[in-house]
């Protein structure tokens, strides 16, 4: 404890000797490592559901783990997982309840928020969507001029937009292909535009998304949408109802607005926008893939969530993964950490997890209300593998940053792909495998010189290894799995908060630029002279006028 009365996390004990055991390491090589053991590779996996965890890739001994666990213990994280668990109100800052997991507790059990048991009310809604999905798909629910639903288009943002997006891409396979979803979350009116420009109204549903219903993008294109349907259809506003329901936590503003509130799905405050994708937010996923396939992803979420809940530090997989991002972020002052599907339909896998991670713990201020002075949540980037090696890959391989990365992979192809693109899998796949072993190991300059390799080319062709990996392996991508992969990193995330000591469910910054947007928007449109802009960007208020001819 200091003068101040106040035990920072870097001045403990449990820190302290991860510093030191961080020195003691010095120049670690995952090629000595691998010498020293011969199963490390078979020793250091974790199973967890049907993700088979590999994590022997990584710059870490047995010392380094039980460490780690130390610091996990000494920060209390299964203290504060048990209590966000039992509904407690963890998210101090706007005294709210963290209870995501409640999302997916099965029917009988009990969740408590002020003495409430909130699970029958998670599944009235569940029920509720269940059913409207089927109408939609079976063709029952009408449009205003009485055609069938052909095209759904979410209109959200942030965690109203990115969790139902990724899995409908993701869960492709899975979805009606008579029935597609389009989603808008950008107040560019290019991206309304571009989703709309070719739709017949009369088969269009829009869904609006947001949590708080007065997020200024949502309700511009919620407007907008509703304008270009009324003027398609040449109809009246008693045309709304047939071709808009509201996803939100908020009937008021949704009634403001004009959509019943009896085609309204609702959720709560105890659910974080970037947790929501499980709640009513996954409607256009429900509508996409069914009510039974939306019950196995949540059921894929439970199976993580009780792992995280019940396993022994020691194999517990969330745990683990949090750990590593502390002990590279905080020992080994890595900056970023890369997430790399090698899967196509988990192209917006990453982008989902930039929200998670980055708005839960991009945080500088701690949950006693004091500054951290340790690092906090990494630059969390990636795109599918395969791409990624013809673009940013040469920077991971041979760049000067370490960048820790996941790599996630899958046995089987989907299902459904065409029979004459299966025999691409295994060529896929064995990319994956072949990037993690360069990644780790590389290339000596001497075996760059056994190939022949003139003198002066040797530095350029040595690969130095050294470069952490996480792969995770799975048999299918299913929507359990999906399920699974999401509570994996929810947990993640978690974990790492917690030994930051931040709090990883509010998000006060993304209020600043909110209210000089408002503030700006005048000065743009009117010219008015608006107090309190910077030199700079009065200058290029000017531009910007001078540029649109006002
Ligand atoms: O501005 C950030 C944020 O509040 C996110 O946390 C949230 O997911 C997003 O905006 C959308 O919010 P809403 O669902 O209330 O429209």
């Amino acid at each position: 404890m200091n003068a101040d009365g106040r035990t920072r996390l870097n001045q403990t004990p449990e820190w302290t000797s991860l510093a030191k055991h961080r020195e003691e390491l010095g120049e670690v090589r995952l090629r000595e490592l691998f010498a020293a053991d011969s199963g490390r590779g078979a020793g250091y996996t974790l199973q967890v559901g049907d993700l088979h965890v590999d994590y022997s890739k990584h710059l870490i001994t047995d010392e380094t783990l039980r460490l780690l666990r130390e610091l996990a213990a000494a920060t209390d994280v299964f203290g504060l997982r048990d209590a966000m668990f039992r509904g407690e109100k963890i998210n101090t800052t706007e005294d709210r309840a963290v209870l995501h997991t409640a999302l997916r507790a099965a029917r009988d059990a009990v969740v408590e928020v002020d003495g409430e048991n909130v699970v029958p009310a998670v599944h009235t809604v569940l029920d509720k969507m269940s059913a409207f999905a089927e109408k939609v798909r079976s063709g029952e629910w009408r449009g205003h001029t009485g055609r069938r639903i052909r095209t759904v288009v979410n209109i959200g943002i942030g965690g109203s937009d990115l969790g139902p997006a990724m899995a409908y891409e993701a869960l492709r396979s899975f979805t009606d292909r008579e029935l597609a979803v389009r989603f808008v979350s950008n107040v560019d009116g290019a991206d309304l535009h571009e989703a709309v420009r070719d739709l017949d109204a009369a088969e269009t549903l829009f869904i609006i998304a947001s949590k708080t219903f007065t997020t200024i993008e949502t309700i511009t294109n919620a407007t907008s949408a509703r304008d270009w349907l009324l003027a398609e259809l040449k109809a009246g506003p008693d045309a709304v109802a047939a071709h808009f329901v509201a996803l939100s936590t908020n009937a008021e503003k949704v009634a403001d607005f004009g959509i019943d509130t009896a085609n309204m799905f609702a959720f709560w405050d105890w659910v974080g926008g970037r947790y929501s994708f499980d709640s009513a937010i996954g409607l256009s996923l429900m509508i996409a893939i069914g009510p039974d396939r939306f019950r196995e992803m949540l059921e894929g979420f439970r199976i993580v969530d009780e792992h995280f809940r019940t396993a022994p530090a020691e194999s517990n997989a969330p745990l683990l993964m949090g750990l590593l991002g502390v002990w590279y972020g905080n020992f080994f002052d890595a900056q970023s950490h890369a997430v790399l599907p090698y899967s196509h339909y988990l192209s917006r896998f990453t982008a989902y997890l930039q929200q998670l991670d980055m708005e839960s713990n991009g945080k500088s201020t701690g949950r006693d209300g004091h500054p951290v002075d340790w690092q906090t949540g990494p630059v969390v980037w990636g795109t599918p593998g395969t791409n990624g090696q013809h673009a940013y890959y040469q920077l991971i391989h041979q760049g000067t940053k370490l960048i820790p990365a996941d790599f996630i992979g899958f046995a089987e192809p989907v299902e459904d792909l065409l029979p004459g693109l299966v025999s691409q899998h295994d060529l896929l796949m064995a990319n994956f495998f072949a990037q993690t072993q360069a990644l780790a190991f590389g290339k000596t300059p001497d075996e760059v010189r056994a190939e022949g390799v003139p003198e002066e080319l040797v530095p350029h062709k040595t690969f130095m290894g050294n470069h952490p990996t996480t792969t995770i392996l799975a048999r299918e991508l299913t929507p359990s799995v999906l399920g699974q992969l999401i509570a994996l990193y929810e947990h993640k995330v978690f974990v790492q908060g917690a030994i930051w000591n931040i709090d990883s469910f509010d998000q006060w910054g993304v209020e600043l630029g909110k209210v000089l947007a408002k503030r700006v928007e005048p000065a743009l449109t009117e010219g008015a002279e608006v107090a309190g802009l910077d030199e700079s960007t009065r200058a290029l208020v000017a531009k910007y006028r001078e540029l649109r001819g006002r």
